[in-house]
């Protein structure tokens, strides 16, 4: 027998189911209130409501606890790499060798792009950023993959889930290849999922591509780092989004705009551009700190803070530790770290970042390591979303898969009552 919470008001009394998750976690189940009670919550940011309930991701934020499927991110981080953590996340259970093997196959089978999405590329400018070109790029490949739109039976959404693990990871080669004005070059059937995304990314037309161990690896935890983080505002969009049913594509295409956005996963340009600030200034990270203090004043201390860590990012630890290792293992001195690190350092022994629990989250160091594997600034964010593709995957397919209703809040209006028309002349 559940749990219940009562709720009274005006004289009434309303009873609600506590449902309790696999992690001890309690949610009061008010799905009959407003039929109940003619009573709606209202909670802006959501910041007290959960829209779901999910296998995948299990984060607790006190304790700075992060697993895909139980497993502890670090092990994952140390132990695993991205395409079997993809597998794992969207199917449910880490494959055996037979069953990544056929996995990646298939994505090796689908790994063409039309070339006429290349005649898309061709009509946005240089200057676009590349995660407005990716969103529209992910949008355009539905007119390609028409079999990818209204899937219904799990075979028709593995093929779909297929096409995306295998075209988008060519989308982002193109983005950065267009930016850099180089020609826009094809995957290597013979190579691992990540080198093969390096190679396309950054292969030059006239040398012959050198794999680089240290790159690759760093790569690969990167995205494993990135792969999924529950009902996160771009995840939610994407969960939302194909709750009417629109396609994955399409879903994933509204995720990628929401985490366009600086207090999201464009944190990570935005604390490099921050810290290519600060270092412009002589480096007086004093003054930044008290302006991210100052109310007056709309700077944020970007890469810090976070909905729900409130203790370290357990990704950031693992970020900062391979970000030492990998500036060391390629021999780059970059002042960029030393400033993130004094920074870090100040932050958490100020009573503002203290008492507000204001630690680094992922996107604080994880852009000094795309900028050491060569990866332009305003690229960060896209690096975000290739990482965070499986998990989105995964959401849209739990969501799918539930057959969840179609998401749709209600609202408490604030606006004029009823009044009658006023004609223009008597205005
Ligand atoms: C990601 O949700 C996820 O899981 C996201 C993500 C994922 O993997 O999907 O983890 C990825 O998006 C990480 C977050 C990246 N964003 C940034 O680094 C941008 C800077 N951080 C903030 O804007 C902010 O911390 C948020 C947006 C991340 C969280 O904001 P909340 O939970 O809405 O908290 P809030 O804005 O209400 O802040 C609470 C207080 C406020 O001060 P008071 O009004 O209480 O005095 O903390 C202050 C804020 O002003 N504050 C900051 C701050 N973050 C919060 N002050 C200065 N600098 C900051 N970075």
């Amino acid at each position: 027998m559940s749990e219940k919470a009562t709720l009274e008001y005006n004289g009434n009394k309303y009873e609600f189911p506590v449902i309790k998750g696999t992690e001890e976690e309690l949610a009061i189940d008010i799905k009959t209130l407003r039929a109940a009670s003619g009573i709606i919550t209202i909670d802006p940011g959501y910041k007290n409501t959960g829209s779901c309930k999910s296998a995948i991701t299990f984060l607790d934020g006190e304790k700075g606890i992060l697993r895909y499927r139980g497993y502890s991110i670090e092990e994952l981080a140390e132990k695993a790499d991205f395409l079997e953590v993809a597998y794992l996340l969207i199917f449910g259970e880490l494959p055996n060798a037979e069953q990544l093997e056929q996995f990646h196959s298939d994505i090796k089978s689908e790994s063409q792009v039309d070339e006429e999405m290349k005649k898309i590329l061709d009509g946005f400018p240089k200057s676009a950023h590349p995660m407005g070109v990716l969103s529209s790029l992910t949008s355009a490949l539905i007119a390609f993959n028409p079999s990818s739109v209204n899937v219904t039976s799990e075979k028709e959404m593995y093929w779909a889930i297929v096409r995306i693990m295998a075209k988008f990871p060519v989308l982002v080669a193109w983005t950065l290849r267009k930016k850099k004005g180089l020609p826009l070059d094809y995957g290597d059937d013979t190579l691992g999922y990540v080198e093969n995304i390096h190679k396309m990314m950054f292969k030059k037309p006239n040398q012959e591509y050198k794999k680089n161990k240290v790159i690759i690896d760093a790569l690969d935890k990167l995205l494993i780092l990135h792969a999924d983080h529950e009902q996160n505002c771009s995840t939610s969009t994407v969960r939302i989004v194909g709750s009417s049913h629109a396609g994955l594509f399409a879903s994933l295409s509204a995720g990628i705009s929401a985490l366009w956005g600086p207090l999201h996963g464009g944190a990570n340009q935005a604390v490099l551009e921050m810290l290519e600030a600060i270092e412009a200034d002589g480096g007086d990270t004093k003054k930044y700190m008290g302006k991210a203090k100052d109310k007056e004043d709309p700077f944020r201390l970007m890469g810090f803070g976070h909905r729900v860590y409130k203790n370290f990012d357990p990704r950031a630890k693992i970020i900062k530790k391979s970000a030492d290792e990998v500036l060391g293992d390629l021999g780059i001195e970059d002042p960029i770290l030393a400033i993130a690190q004094g920074l870090e350092k100040e932050a958490l022994e100020d009573k503002y970042f203290v008492d507000r629990k204001l630690y680094p989250n992922v996107d604080f160091y994880s852009g000094i390591i795309y900028r050491a594997l060569g990866i332009p600034t305003e690229m960060f964010t896209v690096m975000f979303a290739l990482g965070r593709l499986p998990g989105w995957i995964a959401q849209w397919r739990e969501m799918r898969l539930n057959g969840e209703p179609i998401g749709r809040p209600r609202q408490v209006y604030t606006g004029e009552n009823l009044r009658s028309f006023v004609p223009v002349e008597k205005r």
